[in-house]
């Protein structure tokens, strides 16, 4: 069983699919993190927004694993980075990095690999239209911005990362015109998704839904 989880940013893709692999004894994929990954390698070596050919290559040589667990770690080669991959410049760098078609390349490659062994549930912005169009069940979370960013901000304030509502309602916005415009993999509703709309649901409810769609295939 594959089950693949799309939507913009802050839909809560990935507390709703940890759930869900939870619930039903699946591996976790998360997508984001491997693109966070590359942004890291391509911080450290001074690259910029716009260098996607040039991070491409320097993450290729580096495997990316996850471990077991909740945060799941995040491992870059030897190295543990979950918690590195997590901070704001390293997510403004892997929105940016990740329209650029040598990294979405290489990275979609190695997760249609991690797809194609079975009892995953994935999640991210191309996971039912690239990485696993065929999936069993292919959910698309939507939630309106206003939600999106509340959401994020709470999650941000818990984690000590100052940042106003307002600002982050501005990264949200960008982040949606990037994803919904980018020539490679922009985000859409592929063939064949349910829609699940989040509003006034908790991802507890969200999971259920998912895990009741799963059940039914
Ligand atoms: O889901 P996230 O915030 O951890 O993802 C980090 C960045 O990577 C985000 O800006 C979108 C991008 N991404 C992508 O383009 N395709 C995916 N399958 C997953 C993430």
């Amino acid at each position: 069983m594959v089950i693949a989880i799309d939507g913009p940013a802050g839909a809560g893709k990935s507390t709703v699919a940890k759930m869900v692999a939870s619930a039903m004894g699946l591996r976790y994929l998360d997508t984001g993190a491997m693109y966070r990954c590359v942004a890291l390698l391509a911080q450290r070596n001074g690259l910029t927004a716009d260098d996607g050919e040039r991070a491409a290559e320097l993450a290729r040589p580096f495997e990316i694993r996850f471990g077991e667990g909740d945060p799941q770690p995040v491992f870059l080669g030897k190295e543990e980075v979950t918690d590195l991959i997590r901070s704001p410049a390293i997510s403004e760098l892997a929105s940016a990095l990740s329209a650029h078609a040598d990294v979405r390349k290489l990275m979609a490659d190695r997760q249609k690999k991690m797809v194609e062994v079975g009892g995953v549930v994935l999640e991210g912005r191309d996971t039912t239209t690239v990485t696993a169009p065929n999936a069993e069940v292919k959910v698309f979370l939507t939630a309106s911005m206003e939600e999106r960013a509340k959401r994020r901000h709470a999650e941000l304030l818990a984690r000590g990362e100052l940042i106003t509502y307002e600002e982050l309602m501005k990264q949200i916005a960008e982040r949606d015109h990037r994803d919904y415009t980018r020539e490679d993999s922009p985000l859409t509703k592929a063939p064949g998704v349910t829609v699940v709309e989040t509003y006034g649901l908790t991802p507890e409810e969200v999971a259920t839904k998912i895990v009741e769609l799963a059940r039914a295939r």
